[in-house]
């Protein structure tokens, strides 16, 4: 079984493929770390986010171990891989990584912005989560507090609003829900309730 789970920032798709991952005890990868990770070779090698020869040597470089490191989840960098992010080049070397992951043979969950589209457009299962950007806003600033980094909620939402017109704008992969994809809408739903519509959706589609 692969699901496929895609939405904007902090929409909370992260936490629900998490979630359903553990639930179905099937591997998860977030995409968005992919990103982050291309975005900060980039910014320690000092180099310009939009040096595309430089960011797909830096994307065709990652290995696991990359990944797991508190700085990636900031706000910082969020920014940048969503600049990265544009880069055709950059989303040609990492399909390949993410095409691997959602063909394991027991299943995967995965998530991202173009995992319906792209990356798995036969996948059993799509939603796309999404929730108001001053929701989402709101989650933001209360994850980067939890983390210990400052958080103006004003600044956050302006960061969203930017980030949700990059990603939906672009030519390459831009955001967008699948044509088979569920819309799961979670403005007005806390984690418990997201999940419990999350995994109807997957039973209803399994059924
Ligand atoms: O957690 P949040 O939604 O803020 O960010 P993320 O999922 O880690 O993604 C960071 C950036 O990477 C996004 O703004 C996208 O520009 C890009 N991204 C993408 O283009 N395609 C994906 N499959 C995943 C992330």
């Amino acid at each position: 079984m692969i699901i496929a789970i895609d939405g904007p920032a902090a929409s909370g798709k992260g936490t629900l493929a998490r979630r359903l991952a553990e639930h179905y005890g099937l591997p998860h990868l977030d995409t968005g770390l992919l990103y982050r990770a291309t975005a900060r070779v980039l910014l320690d090698q000092g180099a310009r986010l939009d040096d595309a020869v430089k960011a797909v040597s830096a994307a065709r470089g990652l290995a696991l171990l990359d990944f797991d490191e508190e700085r990636l989840r900031g706000r910082e960098m969020g920014e940048a891989a969503s600049v990265v992010a544009e880069l055709a080049p950059v989303r040609a070397a990492l399909i390949e990584m993410q095409r691997a992951f959602a063909a394991r043979p027991q299943g995967a969950v995965l998530d991202g912005r173009d995992i319906g589209t792209v990356i798995a457009p036969k996948a059993d299962i799509k939603i796309f989560v999404t929730a108001s950007p001053e929701i989402r806003a709101q989650r933001r600033a209360l994850e980067l507090r939890g983390r210990g980094e400052k958080a103006d909620y004003a600044a956050i939402l302006d960061d969203i609003k930017k980030r949700d017109r990059r990603d939906s704008e672009r030519t390459d992969a831009p955001l967008k829900p699948a044509a088979d994809a569920r819309i799961l809408d979670t403005s007005d739903l806390n984690i418990e309730a997201a999940f419990a519509a999350a995994l109807a959706i997957v039973k209803a589609a399994r059924s």
